[in-house]
């Protein structure tokens, strides 16, 4: 079995003010995963990827980089991880270009591979247009691009983004979902952090979310969803529906009225729809539409992440 791409051991840190953000967080994400760090505002999800940048001295515990101790041999476990912060930290007077070109040498690179690698990661980022800007001048969502860019400018095998598309609008998040989908089909391990379930849910395969510093689930996204046997449903009517309708179809399903229109339900996976759908009928309803009332893995997150 290779070495995992990540391994966190019993990863702990208490802040010099006392506060402890991790309390021995246990990871494994291996090679060529596409994984998520989800957790609540606060959980630990920044601190964790601070540590692995070495930016945040851990308190106690092991971080290994494709089987490379993180202390004893820094210099290549960094060469394979690219680390795109949630914070951005340029040097806001440099323009894109050299923000990029310059990172190049702490890798390796010389002149001339540093500028084919920024030419070729501007491009992917669409940010060619914006090269000789300065970073200052760039957009929230361009500077979150070139921070991107400037992570995978000595193509890393791990690639670790914290909330990458936070602030980006819906046709960029769009294509950076395609291009991190690519990179990862090409080989290299992802692992992100998101406040969007919905991106989670669409790119991971491997999912683990932290709360308090804690670990409270780490399992596949198939096996997450599956928790959830059941999924609140709205059911819109052409016509208002009357309070005798209402009446007549409580009589054998709990049905709740979200507006004049429509009316809620939640349904277990097993009971099926079809006769919640034959009681509308039986009632006189004309139904319009049909949807569940929130994202499923919502539901099961804000489930697992109350006290
Ligand atoms: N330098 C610091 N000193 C003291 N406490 C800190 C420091 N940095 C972070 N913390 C605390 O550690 C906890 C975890 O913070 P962290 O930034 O890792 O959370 P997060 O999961 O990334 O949250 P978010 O989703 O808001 O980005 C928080 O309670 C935070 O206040
Ligand atoms: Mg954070």
């Amino acid at each position: 079995m290779p070495a995992p791409a990540l391994l966190l051991q019993d990863l702990c840190k208490t802040y010099d003010n006392g506060f402890t953000a991790l309390h021995s967080i246990d990871l494994q994400v291996q090679q060529g995963d596409f994984f998520a760090l989800l957790g609540p505002n606060g959980a630990g999800k920044s601190t964790t990827l601070g540590i692995i940048s070495t930016l945040v001295r851990k308190s106690s515990g092991k971080v290994e980089v494709f089987g490379l101790d993180l202390d004893r041999e820094p210099l290549r476990a960094k060469s394979l991880l690219g680390i795109v912060p949630q914070e951005f930290n340029f040097h806001s007077f440099e323009t894109v270009e050299q923000t990029l070109v310059q990172q190049g040498p702490y890798y390796g690179l010389n002149g001339q591979e540093s500028r084919r690698q920024a030419q070729k990661y501007l491009e992917l980022l669409d940010l060619g247009a914006k090269s000789r800007s300065r970073v200052m001048d760039l957009s929230g969502g361009q500077k979150r691009r070139l921070m991107i860019a400037r992570a995978l400018i000595h193509e890393p095998k791990l690639l670790f983004l914290d909330e990458p598309t936070a602030g980006v609008d819906i046709e960029i998040r769009r294509s950076m979902w395609s291009w991190l989908r690519e990179l990862n089909q090409q080989g290299t391990t992802v692992v992100l952090t998101t406040h969007y379930l919905e991106e989670a849910q669409n790119l991971c395969r491997n999912i683990a979310i932290i709360n308090h510093g804690r670990v409270i689930a780490n399992t596949s996204m198939r096996e997450l969803l599956r928790r959830l046997d059941r999924n609140t449903f709205l059911f819109e009517a052409k016509n208002p529906v009357s309070e005798e309708q209402l009446a007549r179809l409580q009589q054998s399903l709990p049905f709740d009225r979200k507006d004049e229109h429509t009316l809620r339900l939640e349904v277990q996976k097993e009971q099926g729809l079809n006769q919640v759908l034959e009681q509308l009928a039986a009632a006189g309803l004309e139904l319009h539409y049909i949807q569940p009332e929130a994202n499923q893995l919502e539901t099961l997150f804000v489930k697992l992440t109350q006290p």
